[in-house]
């Protein structure tokens, strides 16, 4: 018999299971609490809920942990790729050379779109945001690929878990050649999953385009930092969307939605355009109490985290990775230091000690995306393409969970009790 908490309201005993996972907090199970007492719990922002269970990724947020299938972020930013990364979220275990050299085929002869879907991208205005051709176009391959949208079929689930992160690289590099009047370059499947990212973007028809290894390296590591964040907002919200039994792909565009936000995959790029606001070291004090002030609205972007009240582990890689990319580019921007002296004050300044704000992974990320080439508003866009993996994976997850059923929160109504309606004469 396992461990249970007791609610006593109203001269009555409730016992709710305690549930213990492999590691992290046990959780409180509250199925039956509605049936058994008719109150809801209150817990806006889901500070306190686990929605699901996952076997996916850890992350011990005091403590500056992030796992995936319990392999630690900084071990595979160093030693593994982004295919392999991918492979061992959606698979829960490291690929054998023949599994990864089969994945990797795999995912490579599922990246050219569907030639129509060109014609798609015409239609969205020069100057749109690339997360609002992301939006559009990956909910539009629901229509074109209607072949492997059945999800109780377990090949269709794996066939669209393998378009999608195959495409979005195709699908974000024609999102930046759209908005700077450029052809659309088609994939390379004899490059690396990233390295054919890099030449659909920045290539030209007109010229061969080689590949920079270190380029590609951070890249490709900064996609794996970005692979998965357990039930983040977006992936919640993929979760929710495929609650229903939406296709996969409408999922995956509902998550890109909810990640353009900039309290979530909008921050790189908001925390770039204030490291360039800045400018200089001798400004930041003045930024550092526009943060601090609570009638200023203003807050450090990249900095602070829901779960890390610790140093992010993604940020310590992503500091090291812009120092080599910079090295490799012989690139001397002097937002880095901006970022350098502004991440140091800021640590020992009381207000972010006392609130455990550290940096995160989108402190450091812009500075390094802006170094290779990247304009800001396609960091959000990278991020997605990283994140595709991730959803994908909890998405099937939860698919494959033959408890699953529709998300549905409740709420705590505070609007007016039942009247009568007034005739507009009488109003
Ligand atoms: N700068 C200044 N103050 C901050 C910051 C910040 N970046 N972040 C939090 N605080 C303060 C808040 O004002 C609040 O102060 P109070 O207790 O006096 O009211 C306290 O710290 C707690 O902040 P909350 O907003 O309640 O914390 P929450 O967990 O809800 O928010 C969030 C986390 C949204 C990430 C927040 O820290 C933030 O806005 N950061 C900047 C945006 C950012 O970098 N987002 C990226 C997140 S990582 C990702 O999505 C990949």
């Amino acid at each position: 018999m396992g461990d249970t908490a007791k609610l006593s309201m109203a001269g009555a005993d409730f016992d709710y299971p305690v549930i213990k996972g492999s590691v992290g907090p046990d959780v409180v199970d509250i199925r039956k609490l509605y049936g058994q007492t008719g109150m809801f719990t209150y817990d806006p922002g889901f500070t306190s809920t686990a929605a699901c269970e996952s076997a996916l990724t850890f992350i011990d947020g005091d403590e500056g942990v992030l796992l995936h299938r319990g392999y630690a972020i900084g071990e595979l930013a160093e030693h593994s790729t982004f295919m392999e990364t991918s492979y061992l979220l959606l698979n829960g275990a490291l690929p054998s050379q023949a599994e990864l050299t089969d994945f990797s085929r795999t995912i490579s002869r599922h990246t050219m779109l569907h030639e129509q879907l060109a014609t798609f991208y015409r239609g969205f205005r020069r100057d749109a945001h690339p997360m609002a051709i992301m939006c559009g176009v990956v909910g539009a391959l629901s229509a074109f690929y209607h072949d492997s949208t059945d999800i109780a079929d377990p090949v269709h689930r794996k066939i669209s878990s393998h378009r999608l992160i195959a495409k979005m690289p195709t699908i974000a590099a024609m999102a930046f050649k759209y908005s700077v009047g450029q052809p659309f370059v088609y994939p390379d499947n004899s490059l690396s999953y990233t390295g054919n990212f890099l030449r659909m973007t920045f290539g030209v028809p007109a010229e061969p385009y080689e590949v920079n290894p270190v380029v590609e390296q951070a890249l490709d590591r900064i996609f794996i930092l970005h692979a998965d964040h357990e039930q983040n907002a977006s992936t919640s919200t993929v979760r929710l969307a495929g609650s229903s039994g939406a296709n996969p792909f409408a999922c995956i565009a509902a998550g890109i939605a909810c990640l353009w936000g900039p309290a979530h995959g909008g921050a790189n790029e908001a925390a770039l355009n204030m490291l360039r606001e800045i400018g200089t070291p001798d400004k930041i004090p003045h930024y550092i109490e526009r943060a601090k002030d609570k009638n200023d609205p203003f807050r450090l972007m990249g900095f602070g985290h829901r779960v890390y009240k610790n140093y992010d582990p993604r940020a310590t890689v992503m500091q090291k990775t812009v120092r080599e990319v910079f090295a490799a580019l012989k690139v001397n921007d002097p937002v880095f230091e901006v970022a350098l002296q502004l991440e140091e004050m800021a640590l020992n300044d009381p207000y972010f000690i006392e609130k455990k704000l550290f940096p995160n992974v989108d402190f450091y990320s812009g500075v390094i995306l802006s170094a290779i080439g990247f304009p800001t508003t396609m960091f959000t866009a990278l991020f997605a393409l990283a994140r595709t993996v991730g959803w994908v994976a909890q998405w099937n997850e939860m698919i494959s969970d033959p408890g699953q059923k529709i998300g549905r929160p409740r709420q705590l109504y505070t609007g007016p009790v039942e009247r009568s309606y007034v005739p507009l004469s009488k109003r």
